[in-house]
């Protein structure tokens, strides 16, 4: 039996595919990749902390023949999807390319199960889709988005619960991701973005590292208790651990069920830069500039939908979240 995990050397699924590794030596692993976001480093580095080989696809979710052949090729069982293009600002200047690649891509790949008969999926969905709702988010909330990356998330979910309604033999988890930050504590694999940073931890972490000047905290005005944007921060393994639980767990979820991967808690912007400059040691010059168009005040789950069906819930603390980020970004100051 294998395990086909699309997106798999990118930065939530190579901390997915060390957790499964852990799990058993039956199920083999398949990672399919375009490598548009990612390097193939990151299979070295697997090999180094789980000593256990993966096999790699390169190849695009978008591309039927390629994708026809790997479920040719392999018994697969079950499919983990993260591939798909994630920067919110960038979906505005191109929206066209991330519908393409997040909504016909996960078509495609949908086509190729159906034809195959493997009807076992775990989505990467995202809060984005809460839209403005007040938190704590929970999953019986209307969903809306406000941007062109939301959209596909959100379009992604209606296809796959019109196709579970359609077809009772699939099961469908779709986790709706809160602020996914943290790496792997051996400091070999991490978050690894293209460019300058969108998030607030690559960010943080770059300007630690020396490689960014000075960070911009968008907005101190917010009605929160220091004034900065409050997020759900998740350790990236405790997230991996999530989908773990999720695979587990399909059998009991008849049809597609949207499940909330957070913690909980809401941590503000200067929280993270405070325990940052302690945890590191260095010092993180920072600038209040105007609020970031799009960005909400307050965004924490509702994580216990999770535990009920899941038997899961964040253990990690932020103490730990950024001690790891640290290890991976000053172990590897210029990524892979
Ligand atoms: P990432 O960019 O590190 O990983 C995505 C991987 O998919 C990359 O390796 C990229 O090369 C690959 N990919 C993209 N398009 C592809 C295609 N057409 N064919 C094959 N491979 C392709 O991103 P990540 O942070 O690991 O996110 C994984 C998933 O989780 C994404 O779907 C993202 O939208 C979702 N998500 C991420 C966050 C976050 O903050 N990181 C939050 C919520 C949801
Ligand atoms: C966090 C906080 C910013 C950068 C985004 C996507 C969401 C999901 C996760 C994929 C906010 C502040 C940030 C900076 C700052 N991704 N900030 N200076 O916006 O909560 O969520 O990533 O699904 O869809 O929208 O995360 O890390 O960008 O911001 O002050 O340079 O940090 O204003 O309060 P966000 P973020």
């Amino acid at each position: 039996m294998s395990l086909l995990i699309t997106g798999g050397t990118g930065y939530i699924g190579s901390h997915t595919v060390v957790e499964l590794q852990a799990l058993t030596d039956e199920q083999d692993i398949v990672i399919v990749d375009n490598l548009s976001n990612s390097s193939t480093k990151v299979l070295d580095r697997l090999i180094q902390i789980t000593g256990k080989k993966v096999t790699f696809v390169k190849a695009d979710i978008c591309d039927y023949e390629a994708m026809n052949a790997i479920f040719e090729q392999h018994k697969i069982d079950a499919v983990i999807h993260f591939a798909g293009y994630k920067a919110v600002g960038e979906s505005s200047e191109k929206p066209l390319s991330y519908y393409y690649n997040n909504v016909s891509g996960t078509v495609m790949l949908l086509k190729v199960m159906a034809e195959h008969k493997v009807k076992k999926l775990v989505f990467s969905s995202s809060a984005t889709v809460y839209g403005d709702n007040e938190s704590p988010l929970n999953e019986s909330m209307a969903t809306s988005a406000t941007n062109p990356y939301g959209q596909t998330k959100l379009m992604i979910e209606h296809i796959l619960f019109d196709l579970a309604k359609s077809d009772s033999n699939w099961s469908i988890a779709c986790l709706r991701y809160f602020n996914p930050i943290g790496a792997h504590s051996s400091g070999l694999i991490g978050e690894n973005p293209n460019g300058v940073p969108n998030n607030l931890l690559p960010y943080v972490s770059q300007v630690a590292v020396g490689r960014l000047a000075q960070l911009q905290v968008f907005g101190d005005d917010y009605d929160t208790a220091d004034g900065t944007g409050v997020r759900d921060y998740i350790h990236v393994v405790d997230l991996a651990k999530g989908h773990v639980k999720a695979l587990q767990n399909l059998g009991k979820i008849s049809g597609c069920k949207a499940i909330n991967l957070g913690t909980g808690n809401g941590t503000s912007v200067l929280e993270i830069v405070n325990t940052f400059k302690e945890i590191s040691g260095q010092n993180i010059p920072y600038k209040i500039v105007p609020r970031r168009a799009g960005d909400l005040a307050t965004v924490f789950a509702d994580a216990s939908l999770a535990y009920e069906l899941l038997n899961w819930q964040a253990t990690r603390d932020l103490h730990t979240m950024i001690a790891d980020t640290w290890r991976w970004q000053s172990q590897n100051p210029q990524g892979f």
